[in-house]
Protein backbone atom coordinates (compact mmCIF):
# COMPACT_ATOMS: atom_id res chain seq x y z
CA UNK A 1 0.00 0.00 0.00
CA UNK A 2 1.37 3.63 -0.61
CA UNK A 3 2.23 6.00 2.28
CA UNK A 4 -0.25 8.15 2.92
CA UNK A 5 0.51 10.82 5.73
CA UNK A 6 -1.42 13.95 6.30
CA UNK A 7 -0.31 17.30 6.35
CA UNK A 8 -2.28 18.11 10.12
CA UNK A 9 -3.42 21.15 11.47
CA UNK A 10 -0.29 21.85 13.37
CA UNK A 11 1.79 21.58 10.20
CA UNK A 12 -0.35 24.29 8.24
CA UNK A 13 -0.22 27.09 11.56
CA UNK A 14 2.73 25.87 13.57
CA UNK A 15 3.13 29.04 15.60
CA UNK A 16 -0.33 30.56 16.24
CA UNK A 17 -1.78 27.66 15.92
CA UNK A 18 -3.76 26.99 19.50
CA UNK A 19 -4.93 30.71 19.06
CA UNK A 20 -8.60 31.30 19.02
CA UNK A 21 -8.06 33.43 16.13
CA UNK A 22 -6.68 31.25 14.42
CA UNK A 23 -9.14 28.57 14.88
CA UNK A 24 -11.89 30.57 14.07
CA UNK A 25 -10.10 31.84 10.27
CA UNK A 26 -9.47 27.85 9.82
CA UNK A 27 -13.13 27.24 10.20
CA UNK A 28 -13.46 26.59 13.74
CA UNK A 29 -16.16 26.42 15.84
CA UNK A 30 -18.65 26.40 12.22
CA UNK A 31 -19.27 22.90 12.88
CA UNK A 32 -20.57 23.46 16.47
CA UNK A 33 -23.06 26.10 15.44
CA UNK A 34 -24.61 24.30 12.50
CA UNK A 35 -25.06 20.95 15.02
CA UNK A 36 -27.00 23.51 17.29
CA UNK A 37 -28.97 25.01 15.18
CA UNK A 38 -29.67 22.52 12.20
CA UNK A 39 -29.10 19.12 13.82
CA UNK A 40 -30.03 17.02 16.92
CA UNK A 41 -28.36 15.40 19.07
CA UNK A 42 -29.58 11.91 17.94
CA UNK A 43 -28.37 13.02 14.25
CA UNK A 44 -24.97 13.61 16.03
CA UNK A 45 -24.75 10.61 17.48
CA UNK A 46 -25.57 8.56 14.32
CA UNK A 47 -22.61 11.27 12.71
CA UNK A 48 -19.86 9.44 15.06
CA UNK A 49 -21.73 5.66 14.58
CA UNK A 50 -21.66 5.76 10.48
CA UNK A 51 -18.09 6.50 11.36
CA UNK A 52 -16.90 3.49 12.54
CA UNK A 53 -14.00 5.99 14.68
CA UNK A 54 -12.60 3.33 17.53
CA UNK A 55 -11.31 5.17 20.12
CA UNK A 56 -7.84 6.37 20.34
CA UNK A 57 -7.00 5.76 24.61
CA UNK A 58 -5.90 2.23 23.95
CA UNK A 59 -8.54 -0.20 24.21
CA UNK A 60 -10.18 0.46 20.11
CA UNK A 61 -13.56 0.51 21.32
CA UNK A 62 -16.43 1.74 18.87
CA UNK A 63 -16.77 5.81 20.19
CA UNK A 64 -20.73 5.70 18.90
CA UNK A 65 -21.34 2.12 20.44
CA UNK A 66 -20.14 3.59 23.52
CA UNK A 67 -21.94 6.57 23.27
CA UNK A 68 -24.82 4.90 22.54
CA UNK A 69 -24.63 2.87 26.04
CA UNK A 70 -24.99 6.09 28.19
CA UNK A 71 -27.67 5.84 30.90
CA UNK A 72 -30.61 8.31 29.83
CA UNK A 73 -30.47 10.06 33.78
CA UNK A 74 -29.55 13.52 34.15
CA UNK A 75 -26.90 14.70 35.51
CA UNK A 76 -24.66 12.87 33.42
CA UNK A 77 -21.05 13.88 32.42
CA UNK A 78 -17.76 13.41 29.59
CA UNK A 79 -14.80 13.48 31.00
CA UNK A 80 -11.93 13.38 28.50
CA UNK A 81 -8.70 11.64 29.12
CA UNK A 82 -5.89 13.39 28.83
CA UNK A 83 -3.61 11.64 31.17
CA UNK A 84 -1.04 10.28 28.63
CA UNK A 85 0.92 8.50 30.59
CA UNK A 86 1.69 4.77 28.49
CA UNK A 87 5.33 5.50 27.82
CA UNK A 88 6.17 5.72 24.32
CA UNK A 89 2.80 8.22 23.70
CA UNK A 90 2.91 11.87 23.56
CA UNK A 91 0.19 12.44 20.31
CA UNK A 92 -2.15 14.19 23.07
CA UNK A 93 0.25 16.28 24.22
CA UNK A 94 0.93 17.59 20.94
CA UNK A 95 -2.77 17.76 20.27
CA UNK A 96 -3.48 20.39 23.36
CA UNK A 97 -1.05 22.49 22.70
CA UNK A 98 -0.97 22.64 19.00
CA UNK A 99 -4.81 22.44 18.78
CA UNK A 100 -6.81 22.98 21.89
CA UNK A 101 -9.57 24.60 19.85
CA UNK A 102 -10.19 21.56 17.98
CA UNK A 103 -10.72 19.91 21.40
CA UNK A 104 -13.12 21.94 23.20
CA UNK A 105 -15.41 22.25 19.66
CA UNK A 106 -15.12 18.06 19.74
CA UNK A 107 -15.78 18.35 23.38
CA UNK A 108 -18.71 20.97 23.08
CA UNK A 109 -20.34 18.89 19.94
CA UNK A 110 -20.15 15.41 21.88
CA UNK A 111 -22.13 16.95 24.88
CA UNK A 112 -24.85 18.07 22.90
CA UNK A 113 -24.99 14.22 21.32
CA UNK A 114 -25.05 12.91 24.61
CA UNK A 115 -27.07 15.71 26.66
CA UNK A 116 -24.04 17.01 28.65
CA UNK A 117 -23.84 19.92 31.10
CA UNK A 118 -20.60 19.87 32.76
CA UNK A 119 -17.54 18.25 30.96
CA UNK A 120 -13.87 17.70 32.78
CA UNK A 121 -10.73 17.31 31.07
CA UNK A 122 -8.37 15.21 33.30
CA UNK A 123 -4.45 16.60 32.23
CA UNK A 124 -1.45 14.41 32.91
CA UNK A 125 -0.13 16.09 36.10
CA UNK A 126 3.22 16.72 34.48
CA UNK A 127 1.84 18.31 31.11
CA UNK A 128 1.92 22.15 32.40
CA UNK A 129 2.42 23.93 29.40
CA UNK A 130 -0.28 21.24 27.82
CA UNK A 131 -2.74 22.31 30.21
CA UNK A 132 -1.90 25.89 30.61
CA UNK A 133 -2.98 26.01 26.48
CA UNK A 134 -6.04 24.15 27.10
CA UNK A 135 -7.16 26.29 29.91
CA UNK A 136 -6.88 29.47 27.73
CA UNK A 137 -8.62 27.91 25.16
CA UNK A 138 -11.27 26.91 27.20
CA UNK A 139 -11.71 30.61 28.79
CA UNK A 140 -11.33 32.00 25.11
CA UNK A 141 -13.90 29.66 24.14
CA UNK A 142 -16.31 30.96 27.30
CA UNK A 143 -15.59 34.38 26.00
CA UNK A 144 -16.71 34.19 22.68
CA UNK A 145 -19.72 32.33 23.59
CA UNK A 146 -18.76 28.60 22.29
CA UNK A 147 -18.97 27.46 26.06
CA UNK A 148 -21.55 29.23 28.67
CA UNK A 149 -24.77 30.06 28.93
CA UNK A 150 -26.56 29.53 25.83
CA UNK A 151 -23.99 28.40 23.20
CA UNK A 152 -23.96 30.70 19.83
CA UNK A 153 -27.60 31.61 20.96
CA UNK A 154 -29.22 28.15 21.32
CA UNK A 155 -30.39 26.73 24.17
CA UNK A 156 -27.55 24.09 24.44
CA UNK A 157 -25.10 25.27 27.70
CA UNK A 158 -22.27 23.75 28.68
CA UNK A 159 -19.25 24.01 31.58
CA UNK A 160 -15.54 22.74 30.81
CA UNK A 161 -13.22 22.05 34.23
CA UNK A 162 -9.46 21.62 33.39
CA UNK A 163 -8.00 19.45 36.29
CA UNK A 164 -4.87 18.12 36.79
CA UNK A 165 -4.28 14.80 36.97
CA UNK A 166 -2.60 13.14 39.78
CA UNK A 167 0.71 12.44 38.44
CA UNK A 168 0.40 7.88 38.50
CA UNK A 169 -0.06 6.17 35.29
CA UNK A 170 -2.44 4.58 36.62
CA UNK A 171 -4.81 7.26 36.61
CA UNK A 172 -5.14 6.81 33.16
CA UNK A 173 -7.21 3.98 33.60
CA UNK A 174 -10.92 5.32 33.20
CA UNK A 175 -12.47 4.59 36.37
CA UNK A 176 -9.41 5.00 38.40
CA UNK A 177 -9.39 8.35 36.46
CA UNK A 178 -12.48 8.81 37.82
CA UNK A 179 -11.66 8.39 41.55
CA UNK A 180 -9.05 10.68 41.40
CA UNK A 181 -10.84 13.14 39.85
CA UNK A 182 -13.31 12.72 42.62
CA UNK A 183 -10.45 13.72 45.08
CA UNK A 184 -9.90 9.64 46.02
CA UNK A 185 -6.94 7.28 45.57
CA UNK A 186 -6.33 6.69 41.79
CA UNK A 187 -7.75 3.17 41.83
CA UNK A 188 -9.28 1.10 39.59
CA UNK A 189 -12.86 0.34 40.24
CA UNK A 190 -14.46 -3.12 39.37
CA UNK A 191 -16.46 -3.35 35.85
CA UNK A 192 -19.56 -3.76 35.65
CA UNK A 193 -20.78 -1.02 36.56
CA UNK A 194 -19.46 0.73 33.37
CA UNK A 195 -19.07 4.60 33.60
CA UNK A 196 -21.60 4.82 31.59
CA UNK A 197 -23.95 3.53 33.48
CA UNK A 198 -22.12 4.86 36.92
CA UNK A 199 -19.03 6.91 36.59
CA UNK A 200 -18.19 10.02 38.18
CA UNK A 201 -20.23 10.42 41.08
CA UNK A 202 -22.16 7.51 40.67
CA UNK A 203 -23.58 9.17 37.63
CA UNK A 204 -23.69 8.24 34.11
CA UNK A 205 -20.19 9.28 32.36
CA UNK A 206 -18.60 8.67 28.99
CA UNK A 207 -14.85 8.77 29.08
CA UNK A 208 -13.48 9.45 25.72
CA UNK A 209 -9.97 10.29 24.69
CA UNK A 210 -8.08 13.85 23.57
CA UNK A 211 -7.80 12.22 20.15
CA UNK A 212 -11.07 10.46 20.10
CA UNK A 213 -12.66 13.85 20.32
CA UNK A 214 -10.71 15.77 18.65
CA UNK A 215 -12.27 13.97 15.25
CA UNK A 216 -15.52 14.63 15.98
CA UNK A 217 -15.66 18.21 14.41
CA UNK A 218 -14.26 16.73 11.40
CA UNK A 219 -16.92 13.54 11.57
CA UNK A 220 -19.88 15.72 11.98
CA UNK A 221 -18.56 18.39 9.39
CA UNK A 222 -18.02 15.55 6.83
CA UNK A 223 -20.56 12.81 7.02
CA UNK A 224 -19.55 9.66 9.11
CA UNK A 225 -19.51 7.93 5.97
CA UNK A 226 -17.04 10.00 4.45
CA UNK A 227 -14.68 9.28 7.76
CA UNK A 228 -15.53 5.56 7.39
CA UNK A 229 -14.64 5.65 3.85
CA UNK A 230 -10.73 6.94 4.76
CA UNK A 231 -8.90 3.65 5.38
CA UNK A 232 -10.15 0.62 6.38
CA UNK A 233 -13.53 -0.56 7.36
CA UNK A 234 -12.83 -1.62 10.88
CA UNK A 235 -9.57 0.64 11.25
CA UNK A 236 -11.56 3.53 9.90
CA UNK A 237 -9.80 6.96 9.83
CA UNK A 238 -6.78 9.01 10.33
CA UNK A 239 -4.60 8.32 13.38
CA UNK A 240 -1.76 9.74 14.88
CA UNK A 241 0.94 7.76 16.26
CA UNK A 242 4.08 8.68 18.46
CA UNK A 243 7.28 6.84 16.73
CA UNK A 244 10.13 6.84 18.91
CA UNK A 245 13.79 4.64 19.28
CA UNK A 246 15.96 4.29 17.12
CA UNK A 247 14.62 5.40 13.76
CA UNK A 248 15.86 8.52 11.79
CA UNK A 249 12.77 10.93 12.14
CA UNK A 250 11.10 10.28 15.25
CA UNK A 251 7.59 12.21 15.97
CA UNK A 252 3.87 12.33 15.67
CA UNK A 253 2.30 11.52 12.54
CA UNK A 254 -0.66 11.32 11.47
CA UNK A 255 -1.56 8.22 8.81
CA UNK A 256 -4.44 6.71 6.99
CA UNK A 257 -4.63 3.24 8.75
CA UNK A 258 -3.90 0.40 6.66
CA UNK A 259 -0.50 1.24 5.71
CA UNK A 260 2.31 -1.17 6.05
CA UNK A 261 5.02 -1.00 8.80
CA UNK A 262 7.30 -0.56 6.71
CA UNK A 263 5.89 2.47 5.55
CA UNK A 264 5.67 3.94 8.88
CA UNK A 265 9.42 2.94 9.68
CA UNK A 266 11.23 3.18 6.52
CA UNK A 267 9.08 5.68 4.72
CA UNK A 268 8.08 8.52 7.12
CA UNK A 269 10.63 7.18 10.19
CA UNK A 270 13.60 7.71 7.75
CA UNK A 271 14.69 3.66 8.51
CA UNK A 272 16.87 2.68 11.53
CA UNK A 273 19.32 5.06 12.60
CA UNK A 274 23.34 4.24 11.64
CA UNK A 275 22.30 2.26 9.25
CA UNK A 276 21.64 -0.60 11.56
CA UNK A 277 19.19 -3.46 11.03
CA UNK A 278 15.99 -3.39 13.06
CA UNK A 279 15.37 -5.84 15.49
CA UNK A 280 11.76 -5.41 16.88
CA UNK A 281 8.95 -3.04 17.70
CA UNK A 282 6.77 -2.01 20.40
CA UNK A 283 3.20 -1.18 18.18
CA UNK A 284 1.02 0.02 20.78
CA UNK A 285 2.80 1.59 23.53
CA UNK A 286 4.71 -0.69 26.77
CA UNK A 287 1.69 -2.44 27.25
CA UNK A 288 1.54 -3.93 23.59
CA UNK A 289 3.68 -7.32 22.83
CA UNK A 290 6.46 -6.21 20.48
CA UNK A 291 6.17 -7.20 16.91
CA UNK A 292 9.44 -8.50 14.37
CA UNK A 293 11.00 -7.77 10.89
CA UNK A 294 8.58 -10.70 9.41
CA UNK A 295 5.80 -8.32 10.40
CA UNK A 296 7.07 -5.15 8.43
CA UNK A 297 4.56 -5.72 4.95
CA UNK A 298 1.48 -6.34 7.71
CA UNK A 299 -0.95 -3.03 7.20
CA UNK A 300 -1.34 -1.00 10.58
CA UNK A 301 -5.18 -2.19 11.29
CA UNK A 302 -6.54 -2.84 15.06
CA UNK A 303 -7.59 -5.89 13.77
CA UNK A 304 -4.57 -7.15 12.13
CA UNK A 305 -1.88 -6.50 14.63
CA UNK A 306 -4.39 -8.87 17.34
CA UNK A 307 -3.81 -11.52 14.69
CA UNK A 308 0.02 -11.74 15.94
CA UNK A 309 -0.82 -11.41 19.19
CA UNK A 310 -0.80 -7.63 19.79
CA UNK A 311 -2.58 -4.52 19.87
CA UNK A 312 -1.63 -0.87 18.45
CA UNK A 313 -3.10 0.43 22.11
CA UNK A 314 -2.31 4.42 22.58
CA UNK A 315 -0.49 4.81 19.12
CA UNK A 316 3.21 4.07 20.60
CA UNK A 317 5.59 2.52 18.12
CA UNK A 318 8.71 1.98 19.90
CA UNK A 319 11.45 1.34 17.55
CA UNK A 320 14.73 -0.77 18.44
CA UNK A 321 17.55 -1.63 16.18
CA UNK A 322 19.84 -4.47 16.58
CA UNK A 323 22.29 -2.99 19.13
CA UNK A 324 19.19 -3.01 21.71
CA UNK A 325 19.74 -5.73 24.49
CA UNK A 326 16.03 -7.09 25.25
CA UNK A 327 16.46 -8.17 28.17
CA UNK A 328 17.74 -4.83 29.33
CA UNK A 329 14.58 -3.11 27.23
CA UNK A 330 12.00 -5.99 29.11
CA UNK A 331 13.20 -5.07 32.42
CA UNK A 332 12.87 -1.30 31.64
CA UNK A 333 9.08 -1.81 31.29
CA UNK A 334 8.41 -4.48 33.79
CA UNK A 335 9.87 -2.43 36.08
CA UNK A 336 7.67 0.43 35.27
CA UNK A 337 4.68 -1.20 35.44
CA UNK A 338 5.87 -2.86 39.11
CA UNK A 339 5.96 0.66 40.06
CA UNK A 340 2.75 2.04 38.90
CA UNK A 341 1.04 -1.03 40.13
CA UNK A 342 -1.64 0.37 42.70
CA UNK A 343 -1.40 -2.52 44.32
CA UNK A 344 -5.31 -3.55 44.88
CA UNK A 345 -4.88 -7.01 42.58
CA UNK A 346 -2.23 -9.65 44.69
CA UNK A 347 -1.11 -11.12 40.84
CA UNK A 348 -0.05 -7.84 40.05
CA UNK A 349 1.14 -6.21 43.21
CA UNK A 350 3.30 -8.96 43.90
CA UNK A 351 4.00 -10.69 40.16
CA UNK A 352 5.24 -7.40 38.65
CA UNK A 353 7.92 -6.90 41.09
CA UNK A 354 8.86 -11.03 41.31
CA UNK A 355 9.46 -10.41 37.57
CA UNK A 356 11.29 -7.13 37.88
CA UNK A 357 13.68 -9.26 40.37
CA UNK A 358 14.29 -12.06 38.21
CA UNK A 359 14.99 -10.15 35.36
CA UNK A 360 17.70 -7.94 37.28
CA UNK A 361 19.19 -11.00 38.12
CA UNK A 362 19.28 -12.28 35.28
CA UNK A 363 20.99 -8.74 34.34
CA UNK A 364 23.37 -9.01 36.74
CA UNK A 365 24.80 -11.88 36.13
CA UNK A 366 23.41 -14.25 38.60
CA UNK A 367 20.45 -15.72 36.88
CA UNK A 368 19.56 -19.45 36.33
CA UNK A 369 18.18 -21.12 32.84
CA UNK A 370 15.21 -22.47 35.32
CA UNK A 371 14.70 -18.57 35.42
CA UNK A 372 12.90 -18.34 32.28
CA UNK A 373 10.28 -21.16 33.44
CA UNK A 374 9.88 -18.62 36.16
CA UNK A 375 9.48 -15.49 34.41
CA UNK A 376 6.79 -17.70 32.70
CA UNK A 377 4.84 -19.18 35.47
CA UNK A 378 4.96 -15.62 37.19
CA UNK A 379 3.10 -14.13 33.85
CA UNK A 380 1.02 -16.99 33.87
CA UNK A 381 -0.31 -16.08 37.20
CA UNK A 382 -0.90 -12.89 36.25
CA UNK A 383 -2.43 -13.67 32.93
CA UNK A 384 -3.40 -16.88 33.06
CA UNK A 385 -2.55 -18.80 29.36
CA UNK A 386 -0.70 -16.04 28.28
CA UNK A 387 -3.31 -15.60 25.24
CA UNK A 388 -4.43 -12.38 23.14
CA UNK A 389 -5.99 -10.70 24.28
CA UNK A 390 -5.22 -11.31 27.56
CA UNK A 391 -7.01 -13.16 30.38
CA UNK A 392 -7.51 -11.30 33.53
CA UNK A 393 -7.34 -12.32 37.15
CA UNK A 394 -7.04 -8.68 37.90
CA UNK A 395 -9.01 -5.62 38.54
CA UNK A 396 -7.01 -3.95 35.26
CA UNK A 397 -5.10 -4.71 32.64
CA UNK A 398 -2.26 -3.06 33.92
CA UNK A 399 -0.91 -6.23 35.38
CA UNK A 400 -1.53 -8.12 32.01
CA UNK A 401 0.43 -5.69 30.66
CA UNK A 402 3.34 -6.67 32.38
CA UNK A 403 3.81 -9.72 31.06
CA UNK A 404 3.52 -8.54 27.10
CA UNK A 405 7.59 -7.78 27.77
CA UNK A 406 7.83 -11.31 29.25
CA UNK A 407 6.33 -13.01 26.37
CA UNK A 408 7.98 -11.08 23.59
CA UNK A 409 11.83 -12.07 24.81
CA UNK A 410 10.78 -15.34 25.16
CA UNK A 411 9.03 -16.08 21.72
CA UNK A 412 11.21 -14.04 19.60
CA UNK A 413 14.65 -14.09 21.40
CA UNK A 414 15.07 -17.33 23.42
CA UNK A 415 18.59 -17.90 22.19
CA UNK A 416 19.68 -14.09 23.57
CA UNK A 417 17.71 -14.35 26.67
CA UNK A 418 19.55 -18.08 27.38
CA UNK A 419 22.97 -16.73 26.12
CA UNK A 420 22.95 -13.03 28.56
CA UNK A 421 21.94 -16.59 31.70
CA UNK A 422 24.75 -19.07 30.58
CA UNK A 423 27.52 -15.50 29.51
CA UNK A 424 27.10 -13.71 32.36
CA UNK A 425 30.31 -11.44 31.88
CA UNK A 426 27.48 -9.65 29.62
CA UNK A 427 25.96 -8.06 32.41
CA UNK A 428 28.97 -5.46 32.08
CA UNK A 429 28.30 -4.28 28.66
C1 LIG B 1 -3.33 1.17 32.97
C2 LIG B 1 -4.11 1.94 31.93
C3 LIG B 1 -3.72 3.23 31.57
C4 LIG B 1 -4.44 3.94 30.63
N1 LIG B 1 -4.02 5.19 30.29
C5 LIG B 1 -4.72 5.92 29.38
C6 LIG B 1 -4.32 7.24 29.05
O1 LIG B 1 -3.33 7.76 29.54
N2 LIG B 1 -5.09 7.91 28.14
C7 LIG B 1 -6.21 7.37 27.58
O2 LIG B 1 -6.89 8.01 26.79
N3 LIG B 1 -6.61 6.11 27.87
C8 LIG B 1 -5.91 5.38 28.78
N4 LIG B 1 -6.34 4.12 29.11
C9 LIG B 1 -7.59 3.63 28.49
C10 LIG B 1 -8.80 4.16 29.28
O3 LIG B 1 -9.07 3.27 30.34
C11 LIG B 1 -10.06 4.23 28.38
O4 LIG B 1 -10.22 3.02 27.68
C12 LIG B 1 -10.00 5.38 27.38
O5 LIG B 1 -9.73 6.61 27.99
C13 LIG B 1 -11.34 5.47 26.65
O6 LIG B 1 -11.29 6.45 25.63
P1 LIG B 1 -11.48 6.06 24.11
O7 LIG B 1 -12.65 5.12 24.05
O8 LIG B 1 -11.73 7.36 23.43
O9 LIG B 1 -10.24 5.39 23.65
C14 LIG B 1 -5.60 3.36 30.04
C15 LIG B 1 -5.99 2.07 30.39
C16 LIG B 1 -5.25 1.36 31.33
C17 LIG B 1 -5.70 -0.02 31.67
S1 LIG C 1 -4.15 -4.82 37.97
FE1 LIG C 1 -2.59 -3.74 39.14
S2 LIG C 1 -2.93 -1.59 38.70
FE2 LIG C 1 -4.79 -2.68 38.05
S3 LIG C 1 -6.14 -2.57 39.81
FE3 LIG C 1 -4.98 -4.45 40.04
S4 LIG C 1 -3.18 -3.90 41.28
FE4 LIG C 1 -4.10 -2.01 40.54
Amino acid sequence: MTSQILTTRMEAHPSDSNTIERYLDTGGYATLKQALTSSTPEDVVEQVKASNIRGRGGAGFPMGMKWGFLAASDPKYLVVNADESEPGTFKDRQLLERDPHQLVEGIAIASFALGVKRAFVYVRGEYSKPARRLQRAVDEAYEAGYLGDNIAGSEFSLDVSVHLGGGAYICGEETALLNSLEGRRGEPRLKPPFPAVEGLYARPTIVNNVESLSNVPWIVANGGHAYASIGPERSAGTRMFSLSGHVNKPGNYEIVMGMSWRDLIYGIGGGIRDGNELKTWIPGGASAPWLMPEHLDTAITIDGVAEYGTMLGSGAVVVMDETTDVVAAAHSIVRFFAHESCGQCTPCREGTKWLQDVLERIMDGTGRLEDIELLLDISDNISPGLRWPPAMTTICPLGPSATAPITSITKYFLDEVKARINQPEMADG
